[in-house]
């Protein structure tokens, strides 16, 4: 039976497409991609398509997607209906709690305001420390936030720390670290089984060569 799998665009990518190839996976297409957003293996049964990180989740609980390659961030932050199967070990982060220097919200006396793009996370970390600041959404370069007195610091997610330093923000707190994660559709995991199965098995053999 052919399987659809849907990656998230973007940072994790390059990545998941290289993790695939070293599977014996045909990604040529995936690799010169041009705009394009579907793509058919060249060696199995499989279709790829590109996402957002969200609506590769949707995807997969809609069942148009058997299989979902996504970060864990996207995946705490909403999305419940998928059996999650298998820690890739590619597109680490973590998400921390930053702000500039002296400025330690865990510290605060008073109104605590935090922007995130990621609010449900943010209330669960501070509902763990007995905490209840105002959660201000923000949908990128999350990091403006502290610097223009729109929020007192951030919860995101960093990966080489570049973005914090040339923003002059530090790390207060690390929330919690993340990878890449498969995802799956209930449904297909019973009507698909074995062609799932192989497929998070050649993955897991693929994180132990790479
Ligand atoms: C993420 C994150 C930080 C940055 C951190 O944003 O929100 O801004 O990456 O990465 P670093 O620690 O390696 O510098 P992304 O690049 O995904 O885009 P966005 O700011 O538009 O959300």
């Amino acid at each position: 039976m052919s399987l659809q799998i849907a990656l998230t665009k973007g940072r994790l990518e390059e990545s998941a497409v290289k993790m695939l190839g070293s599977c014996g996976y045909g990604t040529e297409k995936l690799q010169n991609k041009g705009r394009a957003l579907v793509f058919q293996d060249t060696k199995k049964d499989i279709r790829y398509f590109l996402a957002k990180a969200n609506d590769v989740i949707t995807y997969v609980e809609h069942g148009v997607a058997d299989i979902g390659i996504v970060g864990k961030d996207t995946l705490l932050e909403g999305g419940h209906d998928y059996y999650e199967l298998l820690d890739l070990g590619i597109g680490k982060c973590r998400f921390i709690l930053a702000g500039l220097p002296d400025h330690d919200p865990l510290k605060k006396v008073g109104h605590l305001r935090i922007g995130t793009k990621y609010p449900n996370v943010t209330r669960t970390y501070f509902r763990n420390k007995g905490l209840d600041p105002e959660i201000i959404k923000i949908d990128g370069s999350v990091e403006l936030g502290p610097l223009l007195n729109l929020c007192d610091a951030i919860v995101d997610i960093t990966e080489t720390g570049t973005t914090l330093k040339e923003n002059g923000l530090i790390i207060y707190d690390e929330v919690c670290q993340i990878s890449a994660r498969v995802i799956v559709n209930k449904a297909s995991f019973k009507l698909k089984r074995d062609e799932v199965m192989q497929v998070i098995e050649d993955l897991k053999k693929a994180g132990k060569t790479c």
